[in-house]
C-alpha cells in the first residue's frame, strides 16, 4: 500500500517518519519520489511538505495546488493520504482566517477530490478546537455537534465537512494539545521558560489532554497495518454511525424536517445522509485529563527544573484574540474499541518526550 503523507516535516509528520521508516535512503522501488519502505507489512511511503527539514528526504507537495496534488497521486499510484499539513498557528488564524480556511479547508476538500478520483482513502487531522462554543463537562465524542470558538477550528470543522461532502472513503481523527521532540509546541516552551525563570504563571481553567505525537503516529500506523483488526481492507473501518445523533430529523420524527445542510444532524447519519461518504470520525488523545498548569508543573519536574515556580493562573490573565475550550477532553472509547488500540496515560509518554529531548 502506497501512503503520501503531506506536512511530513511537521510535528506529526516527524513521527509518523520516526516510526514508519527502516529504510531512509535509497528508493526502494522505480519512482519518481523517493519511497520509503516500511517495517509495518506491505506499507511504503512517500513524505512530502512544503520546506525541507535536515537530514530528510522531502518531496515538495503544496496540498493548495490541486493539479500538483493530482499529479503525484497519479504518478506514485496513492492508495491513502496521510494528511498531517495543516494551518496550525491557532492565534495568528484570528488575524489570517483566509490563510486558514485555504490550508485547512479548502486544500483539504483538494485531497478528497484527488483520493476520491482514484478510490483512495484520506486519513485527516482535525482538533478539539472544532469544539467548545457550547458548555460541556464531560469528554467529547465523534457525535458531538461542532460549535469552533475561533477562525482555526472553524476552518478545521470546514475541512471536515469537505470530507464529508466529497464522497471519498475516509478517517478523521481529532486530536489536541499535540506535542512532539519536533517543532514548537508547549512541552518544549515549557521546558525554556522553566529553566530560565524563578516563576511562571500557568491557566488552570483549560482542561484537556495531552497527545504524544508519537503515540498518535503509531496509531495512524496500527490502523493502516493490513494486519490490524480493522484495516481499511477490510472495508470495516468506517461502517456508517449504526444509531443516530439523537437531534437527527429523520430518525427522530418529532423533530422538524432536515435542514439542506443538516447543521444539527450527525454526519454520519445513515438516515439523513445516504450519500455521504464512507468513513469515520475518531477521536484520539493520551489517556487522563489536566489543566495547562497541571502540564507544565508534570513538565518541570520530569525535566528536574525545581527552580522555577509554577502558578495557577485564569485565563483572563492573558489576553487573547481566542477564546479556547475550557473543557476539552475526548471520548477515545471508539478508537480503541474499533482498532484494538491501548494508548498510554499522558504523564508516561510525557517521560518518554522529554527523556528523547535530553538525549
Ligand atoms: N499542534 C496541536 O496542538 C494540534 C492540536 C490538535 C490538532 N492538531 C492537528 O494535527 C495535525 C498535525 O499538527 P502538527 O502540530 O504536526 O502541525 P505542524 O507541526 O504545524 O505541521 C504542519 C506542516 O504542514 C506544512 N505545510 C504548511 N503549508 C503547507 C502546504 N500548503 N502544503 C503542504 N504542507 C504545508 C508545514 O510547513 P511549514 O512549517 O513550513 O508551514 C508543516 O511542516 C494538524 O492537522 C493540526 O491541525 C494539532
Amino acid at each position: 500500500m502506497k501512503i503520501l503523507v503531506t506536512g511530513a516535516n511537521g510535528q506529526l509528520g516527524r513521527s509518523l517518519r520516526e516510526r514508519s521508516v527502516i529504510q531512509s535512503t535509497a528508493p526502494v522501488i522505480q519512482s519518481a519520489a523517493p519511497v520509503i519502505q516500511s517495517e509495518a507489512k506491505d506499507l511504503s511511503f512517500v513524505f512530502t511538505d512544503v520546506t525541507d527539514a535536515p537530514g530528510v528526504q522531502t518531496v515538495h507537495l503544496d496540498i493548495t495546488d490541486a493539479a500538483a496534488v493530482r499529479a503525484m497521486v497519479a504518478a506514485e499510484k496513492v492508495d491513502v493520504i496521510v494528511n498531517c499539513a495543516a494551518y496550525t498557528n491557532v492565534d495568528a488564524a484570528e488575524d489570517n482566517p483566509e490563510v486558514a480556511e485555504l490550508l485547512n479547508a479548502t486544500a483539504v476538500g483538494i485531497l478528497a477530490e484527488a483520493m476520491k478520483e482514484v478510490g483512495g482513502l484520506l486519513v485527516h487531522i482535525s482538533t478539539d478546537y472544532v469544539f467548545g462554543g457550547e458548555p460541556y463537562n464531560t469528554p467529547c465524542t465523534e457525535e458531538q455537534k461542532g460549535t469552533p470558538t475561533g477562525a482555526y477550528g472553524l476552518s478545521k470543522l470546514h475541512g471536515e465537512q469537505a470530507i464529508l461532502a466529497s464522497g471519498v472513503r475516509y478517517i478523521i481523527i481529532r486530536t489536541g494539545w499535540l506535542y512532539s521532540e519536533y517543532g514548537k509546541n508547549f512541552v518544549k516552551t515549557m521546558l525554556r521558560l522553566t529553566a530560565e525563570r524563578p516563576q511562571l504563571s500557568v491557566v488552570f481553567d483549560q482542561v484537556g489532554t495531552p497527545t504524544y505525537a508519537g503515540d498518535l503516529a503509531e496509531a495512524i500506523l496500527r490502523i493502516l497495518d493490513p494486519s490490524s483488526p480493522a484495516a481499511p481492507q477490510d472495508d470495516n473501518y468506517g461502517s456508517p454511525a449504526s444509531s443516530c445523533h439523537p437531534e437527527c430529523p429523520s430518525c427522530h420524527p418529532e423533530r422538524s424536517s432536515c435542514h439542506p445542510e443538516c447543521p444539527s444532524c450527525h454526519p454520519e447519519c445513515p438516515s439523513c445522509h445516504p450519500e455521504r461518504s464512507e468513513g469515520s470520525i475518531f477521536n484520539f488523545s493520551n489517556e487522563g485529563v489536566c489543566s495547562w498548569y497541571d502540564f507544565a508543573k508534570a513538565i518541570a519536574e520530569y525535566a528536574g527544573h525545581s527552580g522555577c515556580e509554577i502558578r495557577p493562573c485564569h485565563s483572563d490573565e492573558f489576553p487573547s484574540k481566542v477564546h479556547r475550550p475550557s473543557y476539552s477532553v475526548l471520548d477515545k472509547t471508539k478508537i480503541k474499541n474499533t482498532f484494538g488500540l491501548q494508548i498510554p496515560y499522558w504523564t508516561e509518554s510525557l517521560k518518554k518526550c522529554i527523556q528523547n529531548l535530553n538525549a
